[in-house]
């Protein structure tokens, strides 16, 4: 058998395919069983604050009338604390049960607000966290500048709050991506996830509603982050981890290829069941063995944009004629 094992955020992995963030991780027995299947590592779902800001509001809400100003701050303790402790409880028993990894991963609204989870996540024993960082591309009184101030402020504050490794998963939602990719891999971070897939709105046009566009993704979406991955594999200074559209063993190799030292897979597992992931796991230890690979060191970066023999392939964007293939 081929060896399969890696390194992510100075964690030793059994093997480079990583459960992402999602509800697929949210309890004790699902995370054996993707133990069971192969999973290198896990990803928990993200402890969202806005969803606690929203459930505090709730509260708030249904006690109309009999609270008073000191009660604003007893609701927003007690309804953080009540969500904190049920994380925490699901990182301990994870971590008392299973042998793999255990990312906590957190998102947050207000910037203050990373640093205090930050350090519950990793009181409750934690291996690393994963900060699934977006701010609003959409608001058009805060320049580029301001937004990507935003993201190496919070890095710095987590940073000096929890010693763990921390990965930063983000989107391409950036003016100048490749420049932003490589600032904050030098921001004292151990790896990048890229990267995120957000919701997307879509409209029902005979009734005019919003609805959600696809929430999982499809095995075309390894596009972009293949390309991402492949050129900036040699221009960090952390770990990169592929996510968004990794759907078989063929994709994970791509990534691995490209320069990536984990996968995450998500929609894969929603679409086609836990043993995706044991397929995934057999389809790369057989294109190892038929290779002669039998570590994944030995062909990670190998199609990277540094090591390639043509590297403008990897920046050219136009379907000109010649690269189009369609008349
Ligand atoms: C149902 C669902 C829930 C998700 N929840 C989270 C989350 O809490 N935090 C997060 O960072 N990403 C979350 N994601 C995004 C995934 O972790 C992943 O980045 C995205 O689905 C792209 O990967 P895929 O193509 O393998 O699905 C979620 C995705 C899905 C489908």
């Amino acid at each position: 058998m081929a060896d399969i094992s890696t390194r992510y955020l100075g964690l030793a992995l059994k093997s480079p395919i990583i459960v992402g963030s999602s509800g697929l991780t949210s309890s004790v027995d699902r995370i054996l069983e993707l133990e069971e299947c192969g999973a290198g590592a896990v990803v928990l779902k993200s402890i969202f604050e806005e969803e606690i800001a929203f459930e505090y509001e709730e509260t708030l809400r249904e006690a109309s009338g009999s609270y008073n100003v000191e009660q604003f701050d007893y609701y927003d303790y007690q309804v953080k604390e009540d969500r904190l402790a049920k994380y925490v409880q699901l990182i301990q028993e994870a971590k008392k049960r299973a042998a793999i990894p255990v990312i906590a991963s957190v998102n947050c609204t207000y910037s203050h607000e990373w640093a205090f989870f930050a350090r519950r996540l990793e009181a409750a024993g934690a291996d690393a966290l994963e900060l699934n960082m977006f701010f609003s591309p959409f608001d058009l009184s805060r320049s580029s500048a301001a937004t990507e101030k935003l993201y190496i402020d919070i890095v710095e504050k987590v940073r000096a709050q929890v010693s763990i490794p921390i990965a930063l998963k983000i989107s391409y939602y950036f003016t100048n991506l490749a420049s932003m990719i490589q600032r904050l891999s030098q921001s004292g971070i151990s790896g990048m996830v890229l990267f995120n897939r957000s919701y997307s709105p879509d409209f029902e046009i005979d009734t005019c509603k919003v609805t959600s566009a696809n929430v999982l993704s499809v095995p075309a979406e390894l596009a972009i982050p293949l390309r991402w991955i492949a050129v900036m594999a040699s221009r960090v200074d952390c770990d990169l981890a592929a996510s968004t559209g990794i759907h078989d063993g063929k994709a994970v190799i791509k990534q691995i290829l490209a320069g990536a030292k984990a996968v995450q897979v998500v929609s894969a597992l929603y679409k086609n069941g836990t043993k995706r992931l044991q397929e995934m796991v057999d389809e790369l230890q057989t294109w190892m063995i038929r290779n002669e690979y039998y570590a994944l060191d030995q062909f990670r970066g190998k199609m990277s944009q540094a090591q390639s023999g043509d590297p403008a392939v990897y920046e050219r964007v136009q379907f000109m004629k010649h690269f189009g293939g369609l008349q």
